[in-house]
């Protein structure tokens, strides 16, 4: 590590073996941010400039694939992101009223954090798991049938 590097030691091995895997480093990128986002929750400007650095990309071209890539956060999250899937079969199966439910439990709307840190909520295209329609992700946790009754389950302490 570098006396100028904001990445920890820990970050910039676990990088170096990412990129060790691959035949051209810029292939590890998804994986690398991945890897830097699983402490930090989110990929800030200065933090993205210098996995670039590593990965032998510009800022431009990371930036791009962080942005696309809908999993990776270039703004601060909560602790726990709500990815409530906002695809079609979601919307016929009461997706809207599911965020209205979480929206009044936690007093937040879509791409919003709790005042407390602790939850964002996100809309997200469809997660796979249309037979369970509405369905959400819940920090790595998929849940289906989302309902009033689940809510009460998985948000115990925002009770409605
Ligand atoms: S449409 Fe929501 S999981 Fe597929």
């Amino acid at each position: 590590m570098t006396a100028k590097s904001i990445l920890t030691a820990a970050e910039l091995d676990g990088i170096a073996a990412l990129i060790s895997h691959y035949p051209t480093a810029r292939a590890a990128c998804i994986d690398s941010l991945k890897l830097v986002q699983e402490k930090r929750r989110y990929i800030a400007d200065d933090v993205l400039a210098e996995i670039a650095h590593l990965l032998g990309m510009s800022v431009a071209e990371l930036d791009e694939v962080a942005t696309f890539y809908n999993l990776i956060y270039r703004q601060p999250v909560g602790e726990t992101v709500i990815l409530l899937c906002d695809s079609v079969t979601c919307w016929m199966m009461g997706r809207n009223q599911v965020a209205a439910d979480i929206s009044k439990r936690l007093a937040i709307k879509d791409g919003e954090t709790t005042a407390d840190g602790k939850y964002t909520m996100l809309p997200i295209v469809c997660l796979g798991h249309c037979d369970h329609a509405p369905a959400m992700l819940m920090g790595k946790t998929l849940v289906g049938n989302v309902d009033a009754a689940q809510l009460d389950r998985l948000l115990p302490e925002a009770r409605a």
